[in-house]
């Protein structure tokens, strides 16, 4: 028997009801594709903050005439704050460790624009969503007298280089 015949035999209500189901059952199948859609995009797309794959990991930050104590510039472009207090000289990460965002400076606190974490002035956790302190980063001095800051060398909080 063809769908023509099959349709002949039915009533224009069947007929009807069929097409309602089969408009539902697309609507259902679309809704659930746009959700399962929405779900896979937020996941390929959180992880990836983090990630600055076009940042240096091992840069210059000038010389040692350039940070006097109380000094402190921001390498907005490094994603680093490098200060100098009587203590000497130190360097802290700009990326949150909740999802990698970057943190900016107001009021003495590092604050995330992304879902509210708050560091004091040392990078320690005051709010979270934030799991852990911000990363503080080696700074060495080259023989030609110029500093670099390493960012693949993470050290404890509180450490100042006499430099
Ligand atoms: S990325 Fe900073 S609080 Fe979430």
């Amino acid at each position: 028997m063809s769908n023509v015949d099959a349709v002949k035999g039915t009533s224009a209500y069947e007929v009807e009801s069929m097409s309602r189901r089969d408009f539902l059952t697309t609507v259902v199948y679309g809704a659930v594709g746009a959700a399962l859609s929405f779900v896979l995009f937020g996941l390929l797309r959180f992880p990836k903050p983090a990630l600055f794959p076009d940042i240096p990991k091992i840069f210059k930050i000038g010389r040692v005439e350039d940070f006097p104590v109380g000094a402190e510039k921001i390498f907005e472009d490094k994603k680093v704050i490098v200060r100098r207090d009587a203590g000497g000289l130190f360097a802290i990460s700009l990326i949150c460790t909740h999802l990698g965002c970057i943190v900016s400076k107001h009021a003495g606190l590092f604050e995330c624009p992304c879902h509210g974490s708050k560091f004091d002035e040392n990078g320690k956790v005051k709010i979270g969503p934030a799991p852990k302190a911000l990363e503080w980063l080696k700074v060495s001095q080259l023989p030609d007298g110029k500093l670099i800051v390493d960012t693949m060398r993470k050290v404890p909080i509180g450490t100042r280089y006499a430099i």
